[in-house]
């Protein structure tokens, strides 16, 4: 198990290959920002999306939207990728592009858009930073993790640091972050 993982809590989820760093408080509070029945064309970007499990959790409650996970498989690869397949074999609509978000953003030009990125690939102050300015520019709601968690201080301040932005919800080290200027 990788140095990173040492340092999160992890659950497993009914029907969900591999474990989830996403507590299902955490997991409920994504869901809450998906329409109950929303179709394909809701888009959910989660950077960092490990082994998938997170996603799938969600997904097995908002079961038709678009889910694509970024990761560049940093950590246990050999693990994250073949759960990360069982639960792309229960949800066709779970996909992945392996890279960065920044190089996401450079693939897909200027259509890039989602409903809702969830902010969870590298925890450092500059890499969550790099992943908030992604996000930023193709959503107007971001979920960042780990806010809080006292082996990532990188993670509060980038999001505290993070201009135009503030957060509007927190379930545990999740916060819901939307645009200063939205109502
Ligand atoms: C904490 S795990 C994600 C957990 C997942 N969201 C969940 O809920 O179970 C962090 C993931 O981010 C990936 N990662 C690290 N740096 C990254 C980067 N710069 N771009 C994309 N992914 C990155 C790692 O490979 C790892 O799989």
């Amino acid at each position: 198990m990788s140095l990173l993982f040492h340092q999160h809590r992890m659950w497993t989820h009914h029907d969900v290959a591999g474990y989830s760093l996403m507590s299902p408080e955490e997991c409920e509070l994504i869901a809450s920002q998906i329409p109950e029945n929303a179709g394909p064309e809701f888009r959910v970007l989660e950077i960092g999306t490990y082994n998938g499990a997170s996603a799938a959790h969600v997904l097995s409650k908002r079961p038709r939207i678009s889910w694509l996970g970024i990761d560049i498989f940093r950590a246990e690869p050999a693990f994250a990728t073949m759960c990360f397949l069982a639960n792309r074999a229960k949800h066709k609509n779970l996909n992945c592009f392996i890279g960065s978000a920044r190089q996401w953003l450079a693939w897909q030009g200027p259509a890039a858009r989602a409903d809702l990125v969830i902010v969870d690939g590298g925890h450092s102050e500059a890499e969550c930073r790099d992943d908030l300015d992604v996000a930023s520019q193709v959503s107007t709601t971001i979920i960042c993790h780990d806010y809080g968690v006292r082996c990532f201080p990188g993670i509060v301040k980038a999001v505290d640091e993070f201009p135009g932005w503030r957060i509007v919800e927190r379930e545990r080290s999740a916060v819901l972050l939307q645009p200063e200027a939205m109502p």
